[in-house]
Protein backbone atom coordinates (compact mmCIF):
# COMPACT_ATOMS: atom_id res chain seq x y z
CA UNK A 1 0.00 0.00 0.00
CA UNK A 2 1.40 3.51 -0.91
CA UNK A 3 2.01 6.39 1.74
CA UNK A 4 -0.60 8.24 2.94
CA UNK A 5 0.58 11.76 1.16
CA UNK A 6 -0.99 15.39 2.03
CA UNK A 7 -0.76 18.54 0.43
CA UNK A 8 0.08 21.00 3.16
CA UNK A 9 3.00 22.68 0.94
CA UNK A 10 3.71 23.68 -2.97
CA UNK A 11 7.15 22.63 -1.71
CA UNK A 12 5.89 18.95 -0.67
CA UNK A 13 6.21 18.33 -4.36
CA UNK A 14 9.38 18.28 -5.87
CA UNK A 15 9.68 20.22 -9.72
CA UNK A 16 9.65 16.97 -10.85
CA UNK A 17 6.21 16.06 -9.04
CA UNK A 18 4.82 19.40 -10.14
CA UNK A 19 5.62 19.37 -13.79
CA UNK A 20 3.77 15.75 -14.15
CA UNK A 21 1.43 17.50 -11.91
CA UNK A 22 0.81 20.10 -14.31
CA UNK A 23 1.14 17.77 -17.34
CA UNK A 24 -2.18 15.61 -15.82
CA UNK A 25 -4.03 19.42 -15.28
CA UNK A 26 -3.29 20.38 -18.96
CA UNK A 27 -4.46 16.78 -20.41
CA UNK A 28 -7.44 17.06 -18.11
CA UNK A 29 -8.04 20.18 -19.85
CA UNK A 30 -7.98 18.67 -23.32
CA UNK A 31 -9.99 15.42 -22.25
CA UNK A 32 -12.08 15.91 -19.89
CA UNK A 33 -14.14 13.51 -20.83
CA UNK A 34 -11.66 11.08 -20.52
CA UNK A 35 -11.50 11.58 -16.56
CA UNK A 36 -15.44 11.37 -15.68
CA UNK A 37 -15.33 8.14 -13.46
CA UNK A 38 -12.23 8.07 -12.54
CA UNK A 39 -13.04 8.66 -8.97
CA UNK A 40 -16.50 6.48 -9.21
CA UNK A 41 -17.57 5.61 -5.69
CA UNK A 42 -14.79 8.23 -4.00
CA UNK A 43 -16.31 10.82 -1.60
CA UNK A 44 -14.71 14.41 -0.81
CA UNK A 45 -14.87 16.16 2.26
CA UNK A 46 -14.08 20.10 2.12
CA UNK A 47 -14.32 21.18 5.92
CA UNK A 48 -14.20 25.17 5.56
CA UNK A 49 -13.56 27.20 8.64
CA UNK A 50 -13.71 30.20 6.90
CA UNK A 51 -15.27 32.01 4.20
CA UNK A 52 -14.54 30.67 0.90
CA UNK A 53 -16.43 30.27 -2.69
CA UNK A 54 -13.57 29.51 -5.61
CA UNK A 55 -11.09 27.23 -3.33
CA UNK A 56 -14.38 25.40 -1.50
CA UNK A 57 -16.45 24.92 -5.03
CA UNK A 58 -13.21 24.57 -7.20
CA UNK A 59 -12.81 20.98 -4.88
CA UNK A 60 -16.10 20.36 -5.18
CA UNK A 61 -16.39 20.83 -8.82
CA UNK A 62 -12.82 18.90 -9.20
CA UNK A 63 -14.33 15.80 -7.09
CA UNK A 64 -17.69 15.63 -8.58
CA UNK A 65 -16.16 16.27 -12.49
CA UNK A 66 -14.21 12.94 -11.47
CA UNK A 67 -17.26 11.06 -11.13
CA UNK A 68 -16.86 11.01 -7.22
CA UNK A 69 -18.93 12.76 -4.12
CA UNK A 70 -18.47 15.68 -1.79
CA UNK A 71 -19.63 16.52 1.88
CA UNK A 72 -18.95 18.81 4.12
CA UNK A 73 -19.28 22.40 5.92
CA UNK A 74 -18.82 26.15 4.26
CA UNK A 75 -18.63 27.40 8.02
CA UNK A 76 -16.76 26.55 11.16
CA UNK A 77 -20.52 27.58 12.95
CA UNK A 78 -22.38 24.63 11.43
CA UNK A 79 -19.87 22.15 12.25
CA UNK A 80 -18.97 20.97 16.47
CA UNK A 81 -16.15 23.11 16.19
CA UNK A 82 -18.90 26.02 18.05
CA UNK A 83 -19.11 23.11 20.29
CA UNK A 84 -15.31 22.85 20.77
CA UNK A 85 -14.41 19.62 18.91
CA UNK A 86 -10.48 20.06 17.85
CA UNK A 87 -9.54 19.64 14.28
CA UNK A 88 -7.58 16.78 15.20
CA UNK A 89 -10.55 15.19 16.67
CA UNK A 90 -12.94 16.13 13.91
CA UNK A 91 -10.68 14.68 10.67
CA UNK A 92 -10.27 11.42 13.08
CA UNK A 93 -14.59 11.75 12.20
CA UNK A 94 -13.86 12.57 8.91
CA UNK A 95 -11.27 10.06 8.20
CA UNK A 96 -14.80 7.24 8.70
CA UNK A 97 -16.91 9.36 6.22
CA UNK A 98 -14.08 10.29 3.63
CA UNK A 99 -11.69 9.32 1.22
CA UNK A 100 -10.25 12.87 1.04
CA UNK A 101 -10.28 16.19 2.69
CA UNK A 102 -9.20 19.58 1.47
CA UNK A 103 -9.37 22.20 5.03
CA UNK A 104 -9.34 25.95 5.52
CA UNK A 105 -8.92 27.09 8.83
CA UNK A 106 -7.97 31.02 10.24
CA UNK A 107 -5.08 29.16 12.26
CA UNK A 108 -2.07 28.85 10.59
CA UNK A 109 -0.78 24.99 11.16
CA UNK A 110 -4.09 24.22 11.74
CA UNK A 111 -4.58 21.38 8.22
CA UNK A 112 -1.14 20.60 9.39
CA UNK A 113 -2.37 19.59 12.27
CA UNK A 114 -5.44 17.90 10.84
CA UNK A 115 -2.50 15.77 8.39
CA UNK A 116 -0.79 14.46 11.00
CA UNK A 117 -4.08 12.26 12.76
CA UNK A 118 -5.63 11.77 9.73
CA UNK A 119 -6.23 8.72 8.31
CA UNK A 120 -6.69 10.06 5.04
CA UNK A 121 -5.07 12.29 2.42
CA UNK A 122 -5.86 16.10 3.45
CA UNK A 123 -5.07 19.17 1.77
CA UNK A 124 -4.36 22.70 2.94
CA UNK A 125 -6.67 24.68 1.23
CA UNK A 126 -5.71 28.23 3.32
CA UNK A 127 -4.31 28.32 6.73
CA UNK A 128 -4.41 32.18 8.32
CA UNK A 129 -1.89 34.18 6.49
CA UNK A 130 0.61 31.01 6.34
CA UNK A 131 -0.13 29.23 3.02
CA UNK A 132 -2.28 28.42 0.30
CA UNK A 133 -0.71 25.59 -1.78
CA UNK A 134 -3.67 25.37 -4.58
CA UNK A 135 -3.95 28.95 -5.15
CA UNK A 136 0.10 28.49 -5.56
CA UNK A 137 -0.65 25.26 -8.13
CA UNK A 138 -2.95 27.10 -9.77
CA UNK A 139 -0.86 30.19 -9.80
CA UNK A 140 2.28 28.04 -11.37
CA UNK A 141 -0.44 26.13 -13.82
CA UNK A 142 -1.44 29.15 -15.37
CA UNK A 143 2.01 30.87 -15.64
CA UNK A 144 3.20 27.88 -17.49
CA UNK A 145 0.44 27.73 -19.31
CA UNK A 146 0.25 31.15 -20.56
CA UNK A 147 4.20 31.61 -20.32
CA UNK A 148 5.00 28.12 -21.96
CA UNK A 149 7.22 27.26 -18.81
CA UNK A 150 7.71 28.53 -15.57
CA UNK A 151 11.53 29.87 -16.20
CA UNK A 152 12.65 33.41 -17.65
CA UNK A 153 10.43 36.38 -16.44
CA UNK A 154 9.71 38.97 -14.12
CA UNK A 155 6.85 39.21 -11.97
CA UNK A 156 5.39 41.91 -10.11
CA UNK A 157 3.57 41.13 -7.34
CA UNK A 158 1.31 43.60 -5.92
CA UNK A 159 -1.12 44.77 -2.65
CA UNK A 160 -1.15 43.27 0.52
CA UNK A 161 2.61 41.41 0.70
CA UNK A 162 2.22 41.28 4.13
CA UNK A 163 -1.31 39.57 4.97
CA UNK A 164 -1.49 37.81 1.60
CA UNK A 165 -1.02 34.17 1.93
CA UNK A 166 -0.75 33.24 -1.76
CA UNK A 167 1.67 35.92 -2.52
CA UNK A 168 4.23 34.04 0.36
CA UNK A 169 3.41 30.44 -0.98
CA UNK A 170 4.29 32.12 -4.21
CA UNK A 171 7.01 33.38 -4.22
CA UNK A 172 7.94 30.17 -1.89
CA UNK A 173 7.30 27.93 -4.96
CA UNK A 174 9.17 30.21 -7.50
CA UNK A 175 11.88 30.39 -6.20
CA UNK A 176 13.13 26.74 -7.43
CA UNK A 177 12.82 27.69 -10.76
CA UNK A 178 15.93 29.70 -13.39
CA UNK A 179 15.82 33.25 -14.47
CA UNK A 180 12.65 34.83 -11.99
CA UNK A 181 13.03 38.25 -10.94
CA UNK A 182 10.75 39.41 -8.24
CA UNK A 183 9.30 43.14 -8.04
CA UNK A 184 7.25 43.60 -4.88
CA UNK A 185 5.02 46.41 -5.18
CA UNK A 186 3.27 47.69 -2.06
CA UNK A 187 2.65 50.73 0.83
CA UNK A 188 5.56 50.73 3.56
CA UNK A 189 2.85 49.58 5.55
CA UNK A 190 1.93 46.28 3.38
CA UNK A 191 5.39 45.06 2.63
CA UNK A 192 6.04 41.41 2.44
CA UNK A 193 7.72 40.17 5.57
CA UNK A 194 11.32 39.84 6.46
CA UNK A 195 11.65 35.92 6.42
CA UNK A 196 10.89 36.57 2.59
CA UNK A 197 13.45 39.09 1.91
CA UNK A 198 16.17 36.96 4.29
CA UNK A 199 14.97 33.68 2.43
CA UNK A 200 15.39 35.28 -1.53
CA UNK A 201 18.43 37.08 -0.30
CA UNK A 202 20.30 33.52 0.94
CA UNK A 203 19.30 31.64 -2.44
CA UNK A 204 20.39 34.99 -3.99
CA UNK A 205 17.36 35.39 -5.90
CA UNK A 206 16.79 39.24 -7.63
CA UNK A 207 14.15 40.91 -5.88
CA UNK A 208 13.10 44.94 -5.74
CA UNK A 209 10.30 46.67 -3.43
CA UNK A 210 8.75 49.63 -4.65
CA UNK A 211 5.66 51.72 -3.70
CA UNK A 212 4.65 53.19 -7.34
CA UNK A 213 2.96 50.76 -9.90
CA UNK A 214 3.68 52.53 -12.88
CA UNK A 215 7.52 53.04 -12.95
CA UNK A 216 7.87 48.88 -12.99
CA UNK A 217 4.66 48.37 -15.65
CA UNK A 218 6.86 48.22 -18.84
CA UNK A 219 9.22 45.89 -17.20
CA UNK A 220 6.64 43.50 -15.96
CA UNK A 221 5.72 39.61 -17.68
CA UNK A 222 3.37 39.15 -15.18
CA UNK A 223 1.25 41.17 -12.65
CA UNK A 224 -0.03 39.56 -9.71
CA UNK A 225 -2.38 41.85 -7.99
CA UNK A 226 -3.81 41.06 -4.33
CA UNK A 227 -6.50 42.61 -2.29
CA UNK A 228 -6.17 44.23 1.34
CA UNK A 229 -6.98 41.65 3.47
CA UNK A 230 -9.79 43.17 5.50
CA UNK A 231 -10.12 39.69 7.32
CA UNK A 232 -6.05 40.23 9.04
CA UNK A 233 -6.28 43.95 10.18
CA UNK A 234 -6.15 44.54 13.51
CA UNK A 235 -7.39 48.64 13.09
CA UNK A 236 -9.71 49.17 10.47
CA UNK A 237 -8.64 52.60 10.22
CA UNK A 238 -5.28 51.21 8.53
CA UNK A 239 -7.87 49.31 6.31
CA UNK A 240 -9.86 52.25 5.51
CA UNK A 241 -6.17 54.29 4.63
CA UNK A 242 -4.80 51.15 2.41
CA UNK A 243 -7.52 49.11 0.84
CA UNK A 244 -7.53 51.46 -2.41
CA UNK A 245 -4.12 52.22 -2.29
CA UNK A 246 -3.44 50.40 -6.07
CA UNK A 247 -6.33 50.45 -8.96
CA UNK A 248 -5.54 48.98 -11.96
CA UNK A 249 -7.27 50.54 -14.78
CA UNK A 250 -6.94 51.38 -18.87
CA UNK A 251 -4.81 54.22 -17.71
CA UNK A 252 -2.30 51.95 -15.94
CA UNK A 253 -2.56 48.79 -18.70
CA UNK A 254 -1.07 51.48 -21.51
CA UNK A 255 2.02 51.30 -19.48
CA UNK A 256 2.36 47.40 -19.92
CA UNK A 257 3.71 45.34 -22.62
CA UNK A 258 1.63 43.91 -25.00
CA UNK A 259 1.91 40.20 -23.64
CA UNK A 260 1.60 41.75 -20.01
CA UNK A 261 -0.66 38.46 -18.23
CA UNK A 262 -2.48 40.24 -15.04
CA UNK A 263 -3.08 37.75 -12.50
CA UNK A 264 -4.91 37.71 -9.27
CA UNK A 265 -6.50 34.72 -6.93
CA UNK A 266 -9.42 36.59 -6.45
CA UNK A 267 -11.80 37.43 -4.50
CA UNK A 268 -11.11 40.81 -5.88
CA UNK A 269 -12.33 44.14 -4.06
CA UNK A 270 -11.56 47.60 -5.60
CA UNK A 271 -7.98 46.85 -6.93
CA UNK A 272 -8.59 45.92 -10.50
CA UNK A 273 -11.63 48.51 -12.37
CA UNK A 274 -14.07 46.27 -14.18
CA UNK A 275 -12.82 47.94 -16.79
CA UNK A 276 -10.03 45.64 -17.32
CA UNK A 277 -11.45 42.52 -17.56
CA UNK A 278 -12.12 42.40 -21.79
CA UNK A 279 -8.47 43.34 -22.11
CA UNK A 280 -7.05 40.13 -23.49
CA UNK A 281 -4.09 40.50 -20.79
CA UNK A 282 -6.73 39.89 -17.88
CA UNK A 283 -6.13 35.99 -17.01
CA UNK A 284 -7.50 35.90 -13.63
CA UNK A 285 -10.80 34.28 -14.61
CA UNK A 286 -8.97 32.06 -16.99
CA UNK A 287 -7.14 31.50 -13.74
CA UNK A 288 -10.27 30.27 -11.72
CA UNK A 289 -10.28 27.51 -14.85
CA UNK A 290 -7.10 26.47 -14.20
CA UNK A 291 -7.72 26.31 -10.52
CA UNK A 292 -10.28 23.18 -11.37
CA UNK A 293 -8.10 21.33 -13.52
CA UNK A 294 -5.05 21.56 -11.13
CA UNK A 295 -7.29 20.32 -8.13
CA UNK A 296 -8.89 17.51 -10.19
CA UNK A 297 -5.06 16.43 -10.75
CA UNK A 298 -4.30 16.53 -7.13
CA UNK A 299 -6.99 14.57 -6.10
CA UNK A 300 -6.03 12.13 -8.50
CA UNK A 301 -2.47 11.98 -7.32
CA UNK A 302 -2.98 12.19 -3.52
CA UNK A 303 -5.79 9.13 -3.62
CA UNK A 304 -2.65 7.41 -5.97
CA UNK A 305 -5.25 6.68 -9.05
CA UNK A 306 -3.79 8.41 -11.90
CA UNK A 307 -3.17 5.43 -13.56
CA UNK A 308 -6.44 4.28 -13.94
CA UNK A 309 -7.02 5.35 -17.41
CA UNK A 310 -4.25 7.82 -18.15
CA UNK A 311 -2.26 8.82 -20.74
CA UNK A 312 0.84 6.40 -20.58
CA UNK A 313 3.56 9.17 -21.37
CA UNK A 314 2.22 11.30 -18.37
CA UNK A 315 2.21 8.44 -15.52
CA UNK A 316 5.84 7.57 -16.23
CA UNK A 317 6.61 10.41 -15.06
CA UNK A 318 4.56 9.43 -11.61
N1 LIG B 1 -8.59 32.45 -4.17
C1 LIG B 1 -9.31 32.01 -3.10
O1 LIG B 1 -8.78 31.38 -2.18
O2 LIG B 1 -10.62 32.35 -3.15
P1 LIG B 1 -11.70 31.92 -2.06
O3 LIG B 1 -11.32 32.61 -0.77
O4 LIG B 1 -13.03 32.38 -2.61
O5 LIG B 1 -11.63 30.43 -1.88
Amino acid sequence: MNKLRHMMNPLDFSVDELEALFDVANDIEKNMDAYSHKCDGKIMATCFYEPSTRTRLSFETAMLRLGGKCLGFADAGSSSAAKGESVADTIRVISCFADICAMRHPKEGAPMVAASKSLIPVINAGDGGHQHPTQTLTDLLTIRSLHGSLKNFTIGLCGDLKFGRTVHSLINALTRYEGIHFIFISPNELRVPDYITEMLDSKGISYEEVVKLDDVMPRLDFLYMTRVQKERFFNEEDYIRLKNFYILDKEKMALAKEKMFILHPLPRVNEISVEIDDDERAAYFKQVQYGLYVRMALILTLLDMTDAHMNHELLRKF
